[in-house]
């Protein structure tokens, strides 16, 4: 039975939602995945298993970084292309950490998800959110992919 004080760390809620379902549901895994690290971390499980829950969640984020670019470019969304860098810039600061923690202490790892999901945080409920908008006033469908 789980520790009722230890209170979820990435938990998806509807402040977080842009109102398109493909993104909407991508976002939920991606807390899913941040939620399973942190179990993890409070577990005490070792470096090995800590960073392999990293490299899936960093996969996740750039798999559905693709998606939405791939969203924004069909719908010829206006933002996209600094949307993109901003997509881009994520995808390469996480990498040059990812190889600094493969190298160093677990507590590397940790902050690299931790600025992952801060960076996400912000990240959806700014310009993700603003995608949700731009549909909706083109009255384009939010639920076909
Ligand atoms: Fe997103
Ligand atoms: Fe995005």
């Amino acid at each position: 039975m789980p520790d009722p004080v230890v209170k979820t760390m990435f938990q998806w809620t509807t402040d977080y939602a842009v109102g398109v379902r493909q993104i909407d549901e991508e976002h939920q895994r991606l807390f899913a995945l941040a939620e399973q690290m942190h179990r993890a971390m409070l577990e005490g499980k070792g470096k090995a298993i800590l960073e392999d829950l990293l490299a899936r969640l960093v996969n996740y984020t750039c798999c559905h970084f693709s998606h939405e670019e791939q969203l924004m470019e069909r719908i010829r969304y206006p933002g996209y292309r600094q949307h993109q860098q901003q997509h881009e810039d994520l995808r390469s600061r996480v990498r040059a950490m990812q190889d600094r923690s493969a190298s160093g202490e677990v507590t590397m790892t940790i902050q690299v998800m931790q600025f992952l999901m801060e960076w996400l945080k912000r990240h959806t409920t700014g310009s993700d959110f603003l995608i949700g908008n731009f549909m909706k006033a083109s009255g384009l469908s939010l639920v076909t992919n």
